[in-house]
């Protein structure tokens, strides 16, 4: 289902007209509403995930709303040889302006429990696919002179860390040093590099993994931030427009919290330490059946 109206965002009706933005993972959560606003915009979107289908459906119920341009692309990050096929075919129709490295995996566990693979099930997607999307569109902007903002998404962790999300936390904190290090990099060739840190956004992926047993309905007011509440998806997209905007042309090597004031007053899930062998058990089954779920709609 489509999620924004017009009166959603603080923007002008046809402020991105003439910009080509790839979101990855855009076919659900966060990614999808950053999609849907830019699409609302005038901005041409292109969106990518391993779910063909859910790309594809999110793609047309987008379009169906809001008419223009989406289109969905099944591609895994973790497979430099696929971002470039992709980006090909995105590049075809012309050069990109913009970039949002929102594609992640994610799951709760005591970092005792990890193995490699499950450390590596992470940071391939997160650390390693985020840059190898990055690079190869640096690559082609640089080569043709082309300006263009990319966004990435991390967390609020990479300022206080992740306790139970090891693998998450060290990934994001590799993108931010990213961001802060293409800035200078890139910034004088007219790529600017920018990061958002969400605080919680009650999505069905993220609380599959994160908080499972608990609703994203349950989890919208939340006592622990100084707001009270989790975050609404209108205001991230709000922030995502904004920094992939030229509006925010002076903006460069940020990494902006969306969160409520959520990390000063201390966030992170250190309440975990109070679990036992039974409650990680528990944990580790209903985060199980989520992945086995969306791993059955894999099309790639
Ligand atoms: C310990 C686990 C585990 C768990 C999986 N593994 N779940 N280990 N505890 N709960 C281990 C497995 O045992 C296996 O290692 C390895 O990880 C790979 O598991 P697969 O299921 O084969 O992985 P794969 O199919 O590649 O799926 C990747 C995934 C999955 C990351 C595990 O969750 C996924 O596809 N996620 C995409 C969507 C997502 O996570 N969205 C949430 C983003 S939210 P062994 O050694 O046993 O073979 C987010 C929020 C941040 O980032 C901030 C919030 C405030
Ligand atoms: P989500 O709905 O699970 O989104 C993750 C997306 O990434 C999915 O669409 C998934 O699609 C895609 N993806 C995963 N691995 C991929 C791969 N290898 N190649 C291509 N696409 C891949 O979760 P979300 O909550 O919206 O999270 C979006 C972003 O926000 C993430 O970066 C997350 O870390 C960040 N964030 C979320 C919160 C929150 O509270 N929700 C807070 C802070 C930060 P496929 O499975 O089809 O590939």
């Amino acid at each position: 289902m489509a999620e924004l109206s017009m009166s959603d965002l603080m923007f002008r009706e046809g402020l991105m007209k003439g910009q080509r933005i790839l979101i990855t993972g855009g076919g659900t959560g966060l990614g999808k509403v950053m999609a849907e606003a830019c699409l609302m915009l005038g901005a041409e979107v292109y969106i990518c995930g391993r779910r063909g289908g859910v790309v594809e459906e999110t793609a047309k119920q987008l379009t169906d709303a809001h008419g223009g341009k989406c289109t969905g692309l099944a591609c895994d990050i973790r497979v430099p040889e696929a971002i470039h096929d992709m980006l090909d075919q995105v590049w075809a129709d012309g050069p990109l302006t913009g970039l949002v490295n929102n594609a992640a995996g994610n799951f709760i566990s005591r970092t005792e429990d990890l193995s490699p693979r499950g450390f590596d099930a992470i940071a391939n997607i997160v650390f390693r696919g985020s840059f190898f999307v990055t690079l190869d569109c640096g690559k082609r902007w640089l080569a043709d002179g082309n300006h263009a903002s990319v966004v990435s998404i991390l967390t609020t962790w990479v300022w206080h860390g992740g306790p139970f999300t090891v693998p998450s936390a060290m990934s994001k904190a590799g993108l931010n040093v990213m961001t802060q290090s293409l800035a200078v990099e890139w910034g004088n060739r007219g790529i600017r590099l920018n990061a958002i840190a969400p605080g919680p956004f009650p999505t069905e992926g993220a609380w599959a993994r994160l908080s499972p047993g608990q609703s994203t309905e349950q989890a919208k007011a939340d006592p622990t931030i100084p707001l009270n509440r989790t975050g609404e998806m209108r205001e991230l997209a709000n922030l995502a427009v904004y920094l992939l905007d030229p509006g925010s042309s002076y903006v460069n090597g940020q990494t902006i919290a969306i969160d409520g004031g959520g990390h000063l007053a201390g966030r992170g899930r250190a309440d975990l330490a109070s679990w036992g062998d039974a409650e990680w058990e528990q944990a580790r089954n209903a985060i199980r059946g989520a992945n086995e779920k969306d791993r059955a709609q894999r099309t790639v």
